[in-house]
């Protein structure tokens, strides 16, 4: 497994370019499933989880081509039981549930399993579903859904910590080829929700409200083949902001949406950093002396838990107490204990991190557990005085696109080192 090696106290300086969002492509790939013309989708990050998806999408039937950031997929012919252990590997990929059961009126996926941010129920997804007249059943590791009759119904995707991203996107995928209106309430709001109404509407599907809390999809007999461009990655742009702050270097993210990074940017404001716009780009810098903030993840437009990892590595820089409430994720603090070894003092009290900043990092080698973990881990070291040597770092490839030849670009001393 590859470890990425740092040579640390490097400021970062210069320009870099966003990439498309993971987590609208996944949806939006799935979605092509809806319709038997082709689909083209441009700005496609180049990424383990997108390489995967395709995998899944081929094994289903699909046929699936690269082209540089361009992706074409032509879902012509496709079956409903996906590859057990192909679907099994990734989470997202429960996304193909929701399409299957709108084209097929049937499908056959296997049941994600939990993950180290904690465990990662479809109890929502299911319990829409069913609403939309699919019978669920599971067997054999399997979720089976059969809906002879397909038809819209009033759906309340509100769950424990609020709604549900893939949850909002499966109804709606099922929603728009159904018979009549569905409506979602307590939908999720995130821009990848949005995105993939986009998308959806883009291939004739009618779709109102994307984006707040209440959705409305009429539905439509046939979807036809679209082109769309996929948005730039919130959380890409955020890790570099922060890994700009941290570094104390000045870094202009191309590409990046503002719009979409308001909770973001207000905490990075809040804690001394300068963020301002210049045209198509937002540049980022240390503005003086770095201030304790306090962060409480949320459902959008709340702080996005896909960036509480790396923010924290920013409050272990910053002297003072910061606490970093988790609601969205009961165990995603598993970066705590390896920011410790770098020499962080975080002390976790049930769903809070309580940060008393302000001491210098040295590195070490250290372990990469999740996603989001593993680009503070890279943060982290980018700042420690010395090597560190983040391992286990397929899950960076997971959901950053080059994410060594991007901070490389910018000046950060860091190496891929491959092992056989
Ligand atoms: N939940 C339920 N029941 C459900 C579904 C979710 O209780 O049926 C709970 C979850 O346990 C969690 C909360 O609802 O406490 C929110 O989970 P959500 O369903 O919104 O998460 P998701 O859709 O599975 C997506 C992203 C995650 C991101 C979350 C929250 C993709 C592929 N994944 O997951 O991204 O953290 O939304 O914003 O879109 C990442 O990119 O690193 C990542 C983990």
């Amino acid at each position: 497994m590859d470890s990425l090696s740092i040579k640390g106290g490097v400021p970062l300086h210069g320009e870099v370019t966003i990439g498309g969002a993971k987590n609208a492509v996944l949806p939006i790939m799935a979605a092509t499933l809806l319709t038997a013309e082709p689909c083209v989708i441009h700005r496609v990050p180049n990424l383990s989880d997108v390489t995967f998806m395709a995998q899944i999408l081929t094994s289903l039937g699909a046929s699936v081509k690269f082209d540089g950031d361009t992706l074409a997929l032509h879902a012509g012919k496709i079956k409903g039981v996906g590859d057990y252990d192909l679907i099994r590997k990734m989470r997202g990929s429960i996304c193909i549930l929701g399409p299957l059961v709108g084209r097929l009126r049937r499908a056959s996926v296997s049941l994600p399993g939990g993950c180290v941010i904690g465990p990662r129920p479809i109890d929502l997804h299911l319990k829409g579903l069913s609403k939309l007249g699919a019978r669920i059943t599971i067997e054999g590791g399997y979720v089976r859904a059969n809906a002879p009759r397909l038809a819209g119904g009033d759906v309340f995707l509100g769950g424990r910590a609020g709604p549900t991203v893939l949850g909002t996107a499966n109804v709606m995928m099922a929603a728009v080829l159904a018979e009549g209106v569905t409506t979602i309430e307590s939908a999720a709001c995130e821009p990848e929700v949005v995105d993939l109404a986009n998308f959806l509407k883009g291939m004739g599907a009618r779709i109102a409200g994307a984006g707040s809390p209440t959705v409305t999809i009429t539905g439509v007999k046939e979807l036809h083949g679209t082109e769309h461009e996929v948005i730039p990655d919130r959380i890409e742009a955020a890790t570099f902001a922060v890994a700009a702050a941290a570094t104390n270097g000045e870094v202009s993210l191309l590409g990046a949406r503002p719009e979409h990074m308001h909770a973001v940017l207000d905490k990075l404001r809040e804690a001394g950093v300068r963020v301002e716009r210049c045209g198509m780009a937002l540049t980022v810098k240390r503005g003086g002396r770095l201030k304790p903030v306090d962060i409480t993840t949320l459902p959008y437009a709340g702080f996005p838990t896909d960036a509480q990892a790396q923010m924290m590595v920013l409050m272990t820089l910053t002297p003072g107490i910061s606490i970093i409430t988790e609601r969205i994720f009961e165990s995603r603090f598993m970066h705590v204990s390896e920011l410790a070894r770098l020499g962080a003092d975080i002390a976790i009290e049930g769903p809070s991190a309580i940060v008393k900043g302000g001491r210098p990092l040295s590195g070490a080698p250290i372990m990469a557990s999740d996603l989001r973990a593993s680009a503070a881990l890279v943060v982290a070291g980018l700042v420690a005085k010395g090597a560190t040597l983040v391992k286990r770092i397929y899950h960076l490839d997971r959901g950053y696109e080059r994410i060594d030849d991007k901070l490389k670009s910018l000046g950060a001393r860091i190496e891929r080192v491959e092992e056989t």
